[in-house]
């Protein structure tokens, strides 16, 4: 945030001594995962490293759910609710550049969104939990989650029953986030980040020679129309105070300048912040796409794959999160950030349980964050022990 002029000024952050005696341990797990990244569904061997430590913290552990995910629950010593806290363990398909002494073994796989911070900080807070077990009024169930990274592992965890048995009542979780300094954590009221939708669209027409096009039907035309007309759903079909994007990413069609090819190809996302809006867009979409082709005598198929709900944050579990959060980074370190187009899996339990998801600033306030998915993606490790201090009093706070 800051111009990079100024001097830089250290945040303050606020750290309970039981956190603080974890740390090193946090920063270790986490540099160990770090260096041992796996994909979606694969979390194998992280899986193992943390059904064991949970274990050992004497929580009674279930492994193996929605493939690789591991749920630990926590009771307390009187009865109460049940909070959930979550994790996901998942890694990307990147080379690591970062040069780090703990950075990915793997080649082509690694850490660079930042969740084997969030497995560590988990781990930290089951561990400081844990020992307050006698405290705590209710359960706290720890959900380690596989395959954020769009392949929805939380949707196989709900349908694997994590939120019951016992029944959660609220659930929190957090990313960590280079777009924000260390020592501010943002939280947003409701809607706070989109609902996925993705495409692949095939328009066909009838290939032939490009200098007799009224003996063909020209796909490549009727995708351009295509293309123009629907970014006019975004413009006249929706309300201008509900945001949504449209994006085509993708257009493959063609190889010669004088063909005229059978068909092309497009590939896309729209991303909204309401299932009113969701469902009134996708309609528009596949209604532009058989006017504009239908007009040019051109066919199509249409292949639409959901992908996240809208994540929304429950009024009063964010009131508790920025509560909890302006206990550790201070008031001025609480920000209320807008909501982002991007989608995340948290929505799945959010939908079913009020809860709240947070973002803890990761940027080092004196060297240059990359953003995250990037090969050099360098989070502030001091951010993991936010990361632990916050889960540990919103589950204190809520079962108190
Ligand atoms: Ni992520």
């Amino acid at each position: 945030m800051g111009d990079g002029k100024g001097a830089i000024v250290e945040p303050e952050i606020t750290l309970s001594p039981e956190v603080q005696e974890v740390l090193a341990d946090v920063i270790a797990i986490r540099r160990e995962i770090h260096a041992h990244p796996e994909l979606g569904y694969q979390e194998v061997r992280t899986a193992a490293l943390v059904a064991e430590r949970l274990q050992a913290m004497g929580l009674s552990v279930q492994t193996g759910v929605a493939e690789t995910g591991v749920v630990g629950l926590l009771e307390g010593g009187q009865p109460g609710p049940v909070v959930m806290l979550r994790a996901d363990m998942d890694a990307l398909p990147i080379q690591e550049l970062t040069g780090y002494p703990y950075a990915s073994q793997v080649p082509g796989v690694m850490h660079a969104c930042g969740h084997d911070g969030h497995t560590a900080a988990l781990l930290g807070a089951a561990q400081v939990l844990s020992a307050m077990r006698e405290q705590l009024a209710g359960s706290v169930k720890f959900v380690f989650q596989p395959a954020e990274e769009s392949r929805a592992g939380a949707e196989r965890m709900v349908q694997e029953g994590v939120l019951q048995a016992p029944r959660v009542d609220a659930a929190f979780g957090l990313h960590l986030w280079n777009s924000m300094s260390l020592g501010t954590v943002g939280v947003t009221t409701g809607p706070a980040m989109a609902a996925t939708d993705y495409f692949e669209i095939i328009i066909r027409g009838r290939g032939g020679h490009a200098a007799s096009p009224h003996q063909a039907v020209d796909p490549v035309l009727a995708a351009a129309h295509f293309l123009v007309t629907v970014q006019s759903i975004i413009s006249r079909s929706r309300d201008p105070l509900a945001p949504a994007v449209f994006s085509i990413g993708c257009i493959r069609g063609g190889d010669a300048g004088n063909v005229i090819p059978d068909e092309v190809l497009l590939r896309g996302t729209l991303r909204t912040l309401s299932q009113e809006n969701r469902t009134l867009l996708l309609k528009r979409i596949e209604e532009v796409l058989h006017g504009t082709t239908q007009a040019l005598g051109a066919t199509y198929d249409y292949d639409h794959r959901p992908g996240y709900p809208v994540l929304v944050n429950d009024a009063a579990m964010a009131d508790l999160a920025r509560e909890v959060a302006a206990a550790v980074v201070g008031k001025e370190g609480v920000l209320s950030p807008e909501p982002t187009m991007g989608g995340e899996d948290m929505a799945y339990y959010l939908q079913e349980v009020p809860g709240c998801y947070l973002w803890v600033g990761s940027a080092n306030p004196s060297e240059e964050a990359y953003p995250h998915h990037n090969a050099r993606f360098n989070m502030d490790e001091r951010a993991i022990g936010i990361a632990v201090e916050i889960l540990v009093r919103l589950a204190r706070r809520y079962l108190a």
